[in-house]
């Protein structure tokens, strides 16, 4: 875990020690992708409703009362390779329950696609993970599908789905959800990585976590230097699987003279969560407008921020004024460069949000962009009063 490198380049092409490690992690722990995500929430379907008007999500499947599902409904929301899931509980207490009143509406469920999720969870488990769902074999006329689960960081879980032999919409107990309404998509195409923020001090104990229990590697990572205003201040590190599928950003906060947002989310999420969820698209301006359009909010970014940026960036494909326009922040490193922007939280509490993300040949996260954000995210917090 000691050595770091810039980018993911130099890592699949490290001759000592991480290529050695991924071909361990390979062995051990081989991720297809993120499967799906799953939120748990107040009232799905208006939580579903949003999702599609603002952010193009079409509906696919559906599991509630009329599928024999008695205790919760979910819906499976889908566009491109992204699937979300929005389940509620239908009865008082239990544990949707309790999630959603400690944490209000957020991240329940980062499931990971494997070829084999018994094996996933015996060799996580042998590493030390802790057991939130036995390898379960679930099935219909369309096949079947084996999933487990370990906890991660807080109350967040990864299960491991084995879907290879399934043809099914989604899962065995899910119908398709059809529906009149189907707002175009925005061109949301994949998640790039999703980010925890976990509590002062955690941060290196779950980068362990996912380096030695699954077998990922750190491939970034930043410090306060980095990462600070006059005001805040955080630390982030990178992790990521061996074939770059699955990157898992994990943040703690760091002293400044005010509270930073990651401690804002701490005290609101009680306790550590997914920060952000980033979604890859191959035309940042077109998603950018028709999210607005359709009443994403997003962070604000100010005109200034334009005035020098292509010095730090130099040339880009993209006209200057189009992307300050939608107020898009650019970053480069050594192998390309970003277009990327924040929305503002999607939930009530000052907690989750959204990444959109074009990425032109960079691999990194916007370092260069952290200042800026952070100063438009500390306007936000002052605004609530936590700052
Ligand atoms: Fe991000």
């Amino acid at each position: 875990m000691g050595t770091e490198i810039k980018n993911l380049k130099d890592l699949q092409n490290t001759e000592y020690g991480l290529k050695k490690m991924f071909a361990e992690a390979e062995d051990f722990l081989p991720l297809l992708g993120t499967d799906y995500v799953e939120l748990y929430v107040g009232n799905a379907k208006q939580s579903a409703l949003f999702y599609k008007t603002a952010f193009g999500f079409q509906s696919e499947a559906y599991a509630g009362l009329e599928t024999g599902m008695k205790d919760r409904v979910s819906y499976v929301l889908r566009q491109d390779k992204i699937k979300l899931v929005l389940t509620t509980s239908l009865e008082e207490g239990g544990v949707i329950n309790e999630h959603i009143n400690k944490h209000g509406d957020g991240v329940k469920v980062i499931a990971l696609m494997v070829e084999d999720a018994t094996k996933a969870f015996e060799e996580t488990i042998k590493r030390g993970a802790k057991p939130f769902m036995e390898p379960i074999r679930e099935e219909d006329k369309d096949g079947y599908v084996v999933r487990s689960g370990i906890h991660t960081y807080g109350d967040t879980v990864h299960i491991f789905v084995e879907r290879g032999n399934y043809n099914g919409v989604f899962l065995p107990g899910y119908k398709k959800w059809e529906s009149h309404y189907n707002p175009e998509p925005v061109g949301l195409k994949f998640i790039d990585h999703m980010v925890g923020n976990v509590d002062w001090n955690e941060m290196n104990e779950w980068c362990e976590f996912y380096g030695k229990v699954m077998g990922f590697a750190q491939i970034i990572s930043f410090d306060d230097n980095d990462i600070s205003t006059e005001f805040t201040a955080l630390m982030s590190k990178v992790m990521s699987n061996g074939n770059g599928r699955v990157k898992f950003p994990i943040n703690e906060p760091a002293e400044g003279k005010k509270k930073s947002q990651i401690e804002e989310y701490i005290d609101f999420y009680n306790g550590p969560g997914v920060q952000h969820i980033a979604v890859a698209t191959d035309d940042i301006i077109k998603t950018v407008s028709a999210m607005r359009e359709r009443g994403v909010e997003f962070l604000y970014v100010p005109d200034s921020y334009y005035e020098d940026v292509l010095e730090r960036v130099g040339e880009i494909d993209e006209d200057i004024n189009v992307l300050k326009k939608h107020g898009v922040l650019i970053d480069r490193d050594d192998e390309g460069y970003l277009l990327q922007l924040f929305t503002k939280p999607v939930v009530d509490r000052p907690t989750m949000f959204f990444e959109v993300i074009q990425r032109k040949g960079a691999q990194s996260f916007g370092k260069g962009n952290f200042k800026a954000l952070f100063e438009a995210i500390e306007r936000e917090q002052d605004n609530r009063g936590t700052l």
